[in-house]
């Protein structure tokens, strides 16, 4: 995406205000989702459980609709083109793991609302607002075999998700170098790479002069 100012041609080298926002709002989400969809599978029937399970479903349902924004947004603005001084294999892992976590954010949340539908046969309470309708009538062996596939790929977005976040964190903290800055607020970036004193270059070559 290249748009003019007056004749000069200006490179975006950073994402939109829109997409940073819906990139934090839906990590705040998908962060929490997590713990709380491990914690609830593992605690005894009760109260606390029934309680965790309506959470997990409504953030559920929460990331599916913000997922879906995205997804039309990253269709109708695009991207910035990758960081440019990436090197060839970490432009096409990093392609690769965002274009992964495209898929999971749509299809992880597709798989718990058709299993917990399979599983119950009815509709599913959104924060006690309003409800997902049931996809499938009653059939708990199908639900349990769809939870299969919803665990198994919520797995997978975890482990996608600790390479996506340590590798934006290695360049924050350890390269600092632009990437990290790229989904920051404006100006965010570059005060966090005075306060860790500069980029990592430049202090090899104070260190040896
Ligand atoms: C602490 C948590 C996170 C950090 C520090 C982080 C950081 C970043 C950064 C710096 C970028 C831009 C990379 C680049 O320009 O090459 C990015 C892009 C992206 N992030 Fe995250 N992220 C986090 C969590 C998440 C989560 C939870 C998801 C979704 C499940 C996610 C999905 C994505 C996707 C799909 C892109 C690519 C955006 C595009 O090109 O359209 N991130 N993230
Ligand atoms: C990005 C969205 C989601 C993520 C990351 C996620 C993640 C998880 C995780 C980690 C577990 C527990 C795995 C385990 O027990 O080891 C789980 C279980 C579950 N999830 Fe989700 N989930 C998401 C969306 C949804 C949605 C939208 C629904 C339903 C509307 C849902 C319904 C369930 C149910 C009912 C279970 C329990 C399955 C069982 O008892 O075997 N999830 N999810």
């Amino acid at each position: 995406m290249i748009p003019r100012e007056g004749n000069r041609a200006m490179t975006v080298t950073s994402y939109s205000p829109l997409a940073k926002l819906i990139h934090w709002i839906m990590a705040a989400f998908v962060l929490s989702i997590i713990p709380i969809g491990l914690t609830m599978t593992r605690l005894p029937s009760g109260h606390l459980q029934d309680n965790l399970f309506e959470i997990h479903e409504s953030f559920g349902a929460t990331i599916f609709a913000l997922a879906c924004l995205r997804v039309a947004v990253r269709l109708i603005r695009g991207a910035p083109p990758p960081y440019e001084r990436l090197r060839r294999w970490q432009r096409i892992s990093a392609s690769a793991v965002h274009r992964l976590l495209y898929v999971l954010i749509i299809v992880v949340p597709l798989l718990g609302w058709a299993g917990a539908s399979a599983y119950t046969g009815t509709p599913i309470p959104v924060y006690g607002l309003f409800s997902l309708p049931a996809l499938f009538q009653k059939n708990q062996h199908l639900g349990e075999t769809i939870f299969l596939f919803h665990i198994s790929a919520a797995y997978l977005m975890t482990a996608t998700l600790a390479l996506h976040i340590g590798a934006a964190l290695m360049h924050g903290f350890i390269e600092r170098d632009g990437v990290l800055a790229r989904m920051l607020p404006e100006g965010w970036g570059e005060r966090l790479t005075r306060s860790l004193g500069g980029p990592r270059e430049n202090r090899r070559v104070r260190r040896s002069t």
